[in-house]
């Protein structure tokens, strides 16, 4: 265990400024006690998030700063309010109602956010899809969900399969011209004839938000329920671990796509009405910085990754900008090295502070805390209000520096509400006994600081994405020449994980780095880039399971040259 300590940073007041005292005192009551239903029973999230600000103080303050190499715009709160009320009009007058599932598939934009939060404020559930989804992927998750509306740019529609999906009636395209079909309306021309007047669907608390969809280890990726009630954690976890306050610059690097995207990338800053940076495209360093730089951001929330590429690119290119305005660095998504950690100390002059949470979760459980001494390597102690503990397969606690499954006492705000249509999955996480097990493995030390060890089971971590190994392999068996594939997570320096593939071929086909290639081709355009495995090893047999499952642990003990364990169940 390392007993490197970094010092909390005492030059300011925070929100969480007594850990342990908060800590035995708080109930979550006091934060509802902020929204409208402590007197209405009803709410929405979108409201809260925006229209209250530009009801009150804030209707001219920025609320979102966005940009990419060609556009540079912003929108005050008042703004977003108008233009999200106007395409809340829009999918009204298409006939969309409350619970229906509208997916927006398109890179960052003013217009996802305003989509977004539009379809929020009339009760339906939201879909983020990300960008690089390729048309299988897409269409699992609009089947999956019965999705009835898409919002998409013509350059991503030949990605999704309209005329297969009969329960998809609506497509709402941002950009482009010229006629459409039926069924298919453009953004820009329905905004301009839509009112920025809307009555606003008032939703219970329970009632469905967003709809994220989330990798496993077996099977396809599983859709994600989270509810309005969410907001007192987004709001709650903004102050104590984001640290906002009012002036406050924030940049969430994570696109909208995955739970980070929006629960600390729309609902956290906003429904603490602090003004909210936006960076689209890809991953730059000199571009991260400038945009820290010009913007200046005081709160910055990335990954791991990011960070360990950062520290690749070298410390020269830090000093060529100004971050002296970043007071409040975070990270999520992967175990975030001590090194760079110690890394971030020299060129930002700044802790990174380390925090966990999952999809499902749907907002930060653990975290390291500016008021709180941070030690290199630990993820930190729980939030106030939630408890988190180490617990064996039973759901029996474990004591101090045992490792066993990470666990959270069932019932925290923004906890999941369903895996859509799939209520025995969604059981399947919970012990009897109350706990939610979150598939990773950790261990405590005395002072109730969390060490992440891994992941119980094989889902891979790349980059800071999660995926599924069998989605992979599937998506690898339809490669004319695979006969079996099986996939694991190889530890990368830079990416956490890469993924790489074994691979039998089929009866007449050769192994060739040609072929390696175009498999490779295959997933990334079938699937997904960031699915694509880096490596693919070709294998006469694959390592088996009597019942024919194809044994990762042993794929993963031949990679690291570990021992394979037990293979009793392995075929002759
Ligand atoms: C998995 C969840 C919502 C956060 C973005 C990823 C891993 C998350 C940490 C951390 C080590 C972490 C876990 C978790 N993970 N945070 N601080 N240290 N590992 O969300 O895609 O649902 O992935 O990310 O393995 O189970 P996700």
């Amino acid at each position: 265990m390392s007993a490197e300590v970094l010092a909390p940073d005492t030059t300011r007041k925070h929100h969480l400024q007594n850990y342990e005292e908060t800590y035995r005192h708080f109930d979550w009551k006091e934060v509802e006690k902020n929204f409208s239903w402590y007197e209405t029973g009803k709410v929405n999230a979108a409201y809260e998030a925006i229209d209250r600000h530009a009801e009150g103080n804030r209707r001219d303050k920025v609320a979102l700063f966005y940009s990419d190499a060609n556009r540079e715009e912003q929108l005050t709160f008042g703004e977003l309010k108008d233009l999200s009320n106007q395409f809340g009009n829009v999918l009204r007058k298409i006939g969309v109602e409350k619970g229906d599932r509208v997916f927006i598939f398109m890179p960052r934009s003013p217009e996802l956010y305003v989509s977004l939060l539009g379809t929020v404020k009339i009760g339906a559930i939201v879909g983020p899809l990300f960008e690089a989804f390729m048309e299988g992927a897409v269409r699992d998750r609009l089947e999956d969900s019965g999705a009835s509306t898409i919002v998409t740019t013509p350059e991503l529609l030949d990605r999704v399969p309209v005329d297969d999906l009969p329960l998809l009636e609506h497509v709402i395209l941002v950009g482009g011209e010229g006629e459409l079909p039926d069924g298919y309306y453009r953004y820009e021309d329905e905004m301009k004839r839509a009112s920025t007047e809307l009555e606003i669907e008032w939703v219970d608390r329970e009632d469905g938000l967003i709809l994220h969809y989330t990798s496993g280890s077996t099977g396809k990726p599983k859709g994600v329920l989270h509810v309005h009630n969410a907001m007192i954690q987004h709001l709650q976890t903004g102050k104590w671990v984001l640290d906002l306050q009012e002036d406050d610059i924030y940049w969430c690097t994570a696109d909208p796509g995955w739970v980070t995207g929006t629960s600390y990338g729309v609902w956290a800053p906003w429904l603490n009405g602090v003004t909210n940076v936006i960076r689209g495209g890809r991953f730059d360093p000199d571009d991260w910085y400038a945009t820290l730089e010009k913007y200046k951001v005081t709160v910055w929330y990335s990954a791991p990754t990011a960070f360990r590429m950062l520290m690749g690119a070298g410390e020269a290119v830090a000093k060529k900008y100004d971050l002296s305005s970043v007071r409040h660095i975070l990270s999520v998504g992967e175990p975030l090295n001590p090194e760079v950690v110690r890394w971030g100390m020299k060129a930002y002059n700044r802790r990174i502070h380390d925090n966990w949470w999952m999809t499902e979760t749907g907002g930060i459980l653990i975290s390291n805390y500016p008021s709180m001494p941070l030690k290199p390597g630990s993820m930190g102690r729980p939030i106030p209000g939630v408890v988190a503990s180490i617990v064996d397969d039973e759901g029996n606690e474990l004591p101090p520096n045992e490792m066993g499954n990470l666990a959270i006492r069932k019932g925290w705000p923004s906890m999941m509400r369903a895996i859509w249509n799939r209520e025995e999955k969604y059981k399947s996480y919970f012990t009897d006994n109350g706990w939610y097990i979150s598939g990773d493995s950790a261990y405590r030390d005395e002072e109730g600081y969390f060490w992440f060890q891994g992941r119980v089971d094989d889902v891979i971590m790349t980059s800071g994405e999660r995926v599924g190994p069998f989605e992979v392999e599937s998506k690898l068996v339809e490669h004319p020449a695979v006969a079996e594939a099986g996939v694991i997570g190889k530890p990368d320096p830079v990416r956490g994980e890469i993924i790489k593939a074994f691979v039998s071929l089929r009866e007449g086909y050769e192994p060739s780095d040609e072929l390696k290639g175009e498999i490779r081709q295959f997933v990334k355009t079938k699937l997904a880039a960031h699915a694509a495995p880096r490596e693919i090893e070709f294998k006469d047999k694959l390592p088996k399971t009597r019942s024919g499952k194809i044994m990762r642990r042993v794929l993963k003990a031949w990679e690291l040259d570990l021992p394979t364990g037990d293979l009793s169940t392995m075929e002759d």
